[in-house]
């Protein structure tokens, strides 16, 4: 499939500004970016493309008449828009219900319309979290079991999707991805948090023991996925997306330090976060044997170490970011 339009939300984003990007890299496509400029983007991050090929519309998901117009133009929309942070959603779910229920409705009923094909970005984390010791991973079957009200409202507009291909005919597809890490990423997320305390001099800030594990993918890993699924993916199909990157907070907060010069144990203990995910890991055996898709990033250690080089070099871009981010830190303790 040859797109030549695409509407993109959430595309001033971590995630989504790094996709816009993959494609003007790798397809002449044009990109309409829909984004309502929360907290969390910034403009710059898509007005500093080129101009003939990206354009960006500030304005909200759940404003219906926008949507449409907008979706009426495109052969294809890709779905990042939404409000990403679990720590958030624990202090005030309600922006949460609106753009990742209300939204992904809005862009459901537009794409219905007009019989446009729809790309849905999820998360891993609406399968709720494994044992440790459990020796299985999450596939496509693993049945729902949300933890918070973020990965709730998540796996709420995934349902949603598939309610929409079924009864209504809708052309998606949906991804369900592991943590990424790379540039561009807001600095409230654990892996920008600790880089940029060490940069400021602050020691790294572990939640609880520290024991929890994530399964770390490259961003731009995670968007080549997304491409190749948008390009020969089945309709109707969920994907779930992983690199093998399974690694403890602990072992994550020691290698940054480690990569920085630091002394590893230099870090703190702070509050856990309530409800907190024990590990999440990715089988994704289907997108690599059906579509033939691999990471690039296969050593985390590299990838850690460029990312720690592009936050160095991108002051201008997070630092405006960092004090609101850690005085909302301080309020919860952590
Ligand atoms: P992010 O918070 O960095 O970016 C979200 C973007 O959505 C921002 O630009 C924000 O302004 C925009 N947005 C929020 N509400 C909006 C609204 N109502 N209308 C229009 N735009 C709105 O998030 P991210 O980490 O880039 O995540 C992007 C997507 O990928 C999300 O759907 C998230 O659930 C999913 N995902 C993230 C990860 C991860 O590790 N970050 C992993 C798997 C899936
Ligand atoms: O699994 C995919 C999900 O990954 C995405 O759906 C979410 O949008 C994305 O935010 C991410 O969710 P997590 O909650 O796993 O990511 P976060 O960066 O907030 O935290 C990663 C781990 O690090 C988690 O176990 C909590 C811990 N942590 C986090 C912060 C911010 C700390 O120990 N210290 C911290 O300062």
């Amino acid at each position: 499939m040859v797109v030549s339009n695409y509407l993109v939300t959430g595309g001033a984003g971590f995630i989504g500004t790094n996709f816009v990007r993959h494609l003007l890299a790798h397809t002449d496509a044009r990109v309409v970016v829909l984004d309502k400029l929360t907290y969390a983007a910034r403009a710059e991050s898509v007005t500093s493309l080129p101009a003939d090929r990206v354009e960006l519309v500030h304005g909200d998901i759940c404003d219906a008449e926008l949507v449409n117009r907008l979706v009426g133009d495109a052969d294809v929309v890709v779905h990042f828009a939404a409000e990403s942070h679990n720590d958030n959603s624990l202090n005030d779910p309600s922006p949460f219900v609106q753009t990742n229920l209300v939204g992904t409705y809005q862009l459901l009923e537009a794409v219905r319309r007009h019989g446009v094909r729809y790309h849905h970005i999820s998360t891993d984390e609406v399968y709720g979290d494994l044992e440790l010791d459990d020796p299985d991973r999450f596939h496509e079957w693993t049945p729902y079991n949300p933890s918070s009200p973020y990965s709730s409202t998540k796996a709420g507009s995934d349902l949603l999707v598939r309610a929409w291909v079924r009864s209504f005919g809708v052309q998606a597809t949906i991804s369900n991805c592991s943590n990424n890490y790379g540039p561009f990423q807001h600095v409230e997320k654990f892996i920008p948090r600790q880089i940029t305390n060490v940069i400021d001099g602050e020691r790294p800030k572990l939640y609880g023991a520290g024991l929890n594990v994530r399964d770390w993918i490259h961003v731009d890993d995670h968007n080549a996925a997304v491409l190749r699924i948008i390009e020969a993916g089945r309709i109707g199909e969920t994907y779930l997306i992983g690199a093998d990157g399974e690694e403890n907070n602990k072992t994550v907060i020691e290698a940054i330090l480690r990569l920085m010069g630091r002394d590893p144990e230099d870090y703190v203990h702070v509050n856990d976060r309530p409800g907190h995910d024990l590990r999440y890991a990715i089988d994704s055996s289907k997108l690599r044997s059906e579509l033939g898709w691999a990471p690039r990033y296969t050593s985390f250690e590299e990838g850690l170490a460029a990312t720690i080089e592009w936050y160095r070099d991108n002051e201008d871009w997070w630092r405006p970011m960092k004090a609101a981010t850690e005085a909302k830190y301080e309020r919860t303790g952590q």
